[in-house]
């Protein structure tokens, strides 16, 4: 069996992984990704090399760790052949870092997204939105994470007086998208799990408490920038695995937008109206999973078992 590494700036979100290995008698290995140096003069070790990169990487102090990551996987990807895999490679991460992008591929592969600006330049926001005619609105950072800067505005005058208020910050690439604001009839998003690009779960994230919707066990009980809950308990009942997109067709729609955008790892976030459209706003392909959720559920199913199944196979 080849080696299998894990690309990553995390080491609390890798620590489900790695015990899902255990539990398989696999030991995979890690290669952190904040600072270091990709030596493209020589070739990489044979391996399984599985991209776990987050756009939220700047929240924990890791500004240049999607671009150390960009060199990593293009370093993998050349090499290439028969010795060395990539999963969820350099489109991938394009993808995680690029919402409008993400928008392209879903829209190609038949799947709805809200209609969308890309702006860059604070002037340059309310222009945008002056002949967008879509409020309330959504102002968002095209790069995102955990929900961070995820904004909703009602008209115009609460925009401006944002843009214009010391409040007022650059998001990281510059590039900020005014989005439609998908009203749900429930106040619930889905999201959809898919490993190998394959749909495993989907699971129903309560939106009642705001927009940071990291599913991260961890994030619900330390991570102070992710309000996902207080206490574990609040937590748990925040996500819950859910039937309702069992057999709809949006779900190969969805395998198909994998297929074509080279991504093999990956939750995608679904929200749906009162007309019963259903919008996917938000590809993470470095994808976590709430365990108490799947507990919940009988257990029978896990992301991450599902995800060290996949790497086991590919590495033998
Ligand atoms: N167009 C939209 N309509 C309705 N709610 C939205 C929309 N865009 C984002 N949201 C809400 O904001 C949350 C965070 O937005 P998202 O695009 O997922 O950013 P991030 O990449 O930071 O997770 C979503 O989970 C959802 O609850
Ligand atoms: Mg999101």
């Amino acid at each position: 069996m080849r080696p299998i590494f894990i690309l990553h700036e995390n080491e609390e979100w890798v620590m489900p992984l790695h015990a899902e290995f255990a539990q398989r008698g696999v030991e995979a290995q890690e290669w952190f990704l904040d600072q270091d140096y990709v030596a493209f003069d020589k070739d990489p070790r044979p391996g399984v090399y599985y991209n776990r990169m987050s756009a939220s990487s700047h929240t924990r102090g890791h500004r240049f760790a999607p671009e150390l990551a960009k060199m990593a996987l293009t370093w993998l990807e050349h090499a290439g052949g028969s010795q060395v895999t990539v999963v969820n490679g350099l489109r991938a991460l394009y993808l995680e870092t690029c919402k409008l992008s993400q928008y392209a591929a879903l829209q190609k592969a038949g799947v709805r997204t809200p209609k969308t600006r890309a702006v860059v330049g604070r002037e340059q926001i309310v222009v945008a939105a002056e002949n967008f005619a879509q409020w309330p609105l959504i102002l968002k950072p095209n790069r995102g994470g955990k929900g961070l800067g995820v904004m909703k505005f009602d008209d115009l005058d609460a925009l401006r007086s944002f843009v214009d208020s010391d409040q007022y910050a650059e998001p990281l690439d510059g590039i900020w998208l005014i989005q439609q604001f998908i009203q749900s009839v429930e106040p619930f998003i889905t999201r959809c799990e898919f490993v190998g690009q394959r749909f495993i779960y989907a699971v129903q994230v309560d939106t009642t408490g705001g927009f940071e919707l990291c599913p991260a066990d961890i994030c619900a009980v330390g991570d102070a920038a992710c309000p996902v809950g207080e206490t574990a308990t609040v937590a748990t009942a925040k996500f819950v695995l859910s039937e309702r997109y069992h057999g709809h067709s949006i779900i190969g729609r969805l395998e198909t937008f994998m297929r074509n955008a080279g991504v093999d790892v990956a939750g995608i976030e679904l929200v749906e109206d009162k007309y019963g459209d259903v919008y996917a706003y938000d590809v993470n392909t470095n994808t976590n999973y709430n365990q108490a959720a799947e507990a919940a559920a009988g257990g029978r199913v896990t992301g991450m078992g599902a995800v060290a199944d996949y790497l086991i196979a590919l590495a033998r």
